[in-house]
Formats: C-alpha cells, sequence, structure tokens
C-alpha cells in the first residue's frame, strides 16, 4: 500500500521545516527530559519516530535511557535503524499498539498524531502503555486560529490526509485517559503554524 511518509523518508532530514519546527521540537524534548537525568533507567517510546533524529540525539545525551522507535513507514525505520544501530525497532502501525505488551516511564510523539486515523483510541491504549506515574510528551502542529488552519492547509497538500487539532479539540480527545500537565508553545517564526507540546500524565482512576 502507497505510503506519503516512504517517499518523504529519504528528504526528510532536508525539509526546510527541519529548522524553525522539528528542530526547535526536539531541542524542547531534550530540556525537558533534562529532568530525569538522574532517575534510574528509563524506559522510552518514540511513536512515528521518522528517521530517528530524536534517538539519535537523545542517546547521545542521556545514558539511563532504553528506547524502542515505532513507525508504519519502513523507509522511515530503515533510515532510523542505519542512525541508531543499537536501539530497537518497531514497523506497525499505531491502531496496533493494543498487540505491544509493554509499559513505558515515557511516551514521545513528535508531529505524527495528526496523521493517526482514530487518535482517541491510541490514548486509549497509550493510557495502558504508561507506567503509573509515567508521562507523555505530544507534540504537534496545532491547527488552534484560522491563521494556524489556513497554513497548515499548505502543509497537508504534502502529506495527505491529516488532521491538526486545536487546543479544545485536543484536551478533549485526550480527556478520558490524560490531565494536561504542562502545554509549551512553539513559535519560532510567524509563518509557522503553533506547535503545542503537551506534557500528559494519568487521569486518576
Ligand atoms: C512528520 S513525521 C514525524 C517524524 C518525527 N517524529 C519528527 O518529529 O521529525 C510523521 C511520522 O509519523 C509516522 N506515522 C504517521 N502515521 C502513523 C501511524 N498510523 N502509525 C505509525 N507511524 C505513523 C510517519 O511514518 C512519519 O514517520
Amino acid at each position: 500500500m502507497f505510503n506519503i511518509w516512504n517517499f518523504w523518508a529519504d528528504k526528510y532530514d532536508k525539509l526546510w521545516v527541519q529548522k524553525y519546527s522539528l528542530k526547535p521540537t526536539r531541542h524542547y524534548i531534550i530540556k525537558v527530559l533534562s529532568n530525569y537525568k538522574n532517575k534510574d533507567e528509563l524506559k522510552v517510546l518514540d511513536l512515528g519516530c521518522g528517521t530517528g533524529e530524536l534517538i539519535g540525539e537523545l542517546t547521545k545525551e542521556f545514558k539511563n535511557i532504553k528506547i524502542t522507535g515505532l513507525d508504519f513507514s519502513e523507509k522511515m525505520i530503515q533510515i532510523s535503524k542505519k542512525r541508531n544501530p543499537s536501539v530497537k525497532h518497531l514497523i506497525m502501525d499505531v491502531s496496533e499498539l493494543n498487540f505491544l505488551d509493554e509499559e513505558y516511564d515515557i511516551i514521545i510523539s513528535t508531529h505524527s498524531i495528526p496523521y493517526y486515523k482514530e487518535p482517541q483510541l491510541i490514548f486509549k491504549h497509550l493510557y495502558k502503555m504508561l507506567k503509573y506515574d509515567g508521562r507523555i510528551f505530544a507534540a504537534f502542529a496545532s491547527g488552534d486560529s484560522i491563521y494556524d488552519k489556513f497554513i497548515l492547509s499548505f502543509v497537508k497538500l504534502t502529506t495527505g490526509r491529516a488532521n491538526y487539532p486545536s487546543d479544545y479539540e485536543f484536551r478533549l480527545l485526550i480527556s478520558p485517559f490524560f490531565d494536561v500537565e504542562n502545554l509549551e508553545i512553539i513559535r519560532k517564526k510567524c509563518f509557522m503554524p503553533r506547535i503545542a507540546v503537551y506534557t500528559l500524565k494519568k487521569v486518576k482512576s
């Protein structure tokens, strides 16, 4: 089956959005994970890991991280494996996460949630996969204003079907499973859409 991300894989690291969107997101994730530097080993999952740029930077920066990269694009995974040969990789669609019998301290998803077909179902799966005091870091371009929606309509032309949730839509989506602990907004240039990075923790059951 055609997967647009296989098409982008070998061009991905050189895309112009790296500078103002993808790289600043990675920097922020590295910054927040610094709070965990002195902890024992952390089991981390990078959902929609793409070419594994974040995995590479995290493994270099943190010695206490045991990370798994997951993506449904064979080409993206191929590049990530080459970059991060000692890291475990899974080629699978997030819609099949219920078959993954693993628990993680930290789950990261940067710039891939807008492309999930049933995001609420995915967060339901993630609820089961996140340890009791674990955290999810969810970063995505957010269609929070008419201006953002307008810019993102052009992005969609390059990615195919996508839904960039507003702050309200995202909070509603996750509300049965997670509370928002923190929200960081990244906007490096006015012509870039608003990037929202949510820190999520499990709702108390
Ligand atoms: C824009 S890229 C983001 C890559 C990387 N996380 C980053 O921040 O640069 C989106 C990634 O999500 C992956 N993806 C999208 N939908 C997916 C799904 N349903 N299951 C697994 N991976 C998915 C794509 O293959 C692609 O590698």
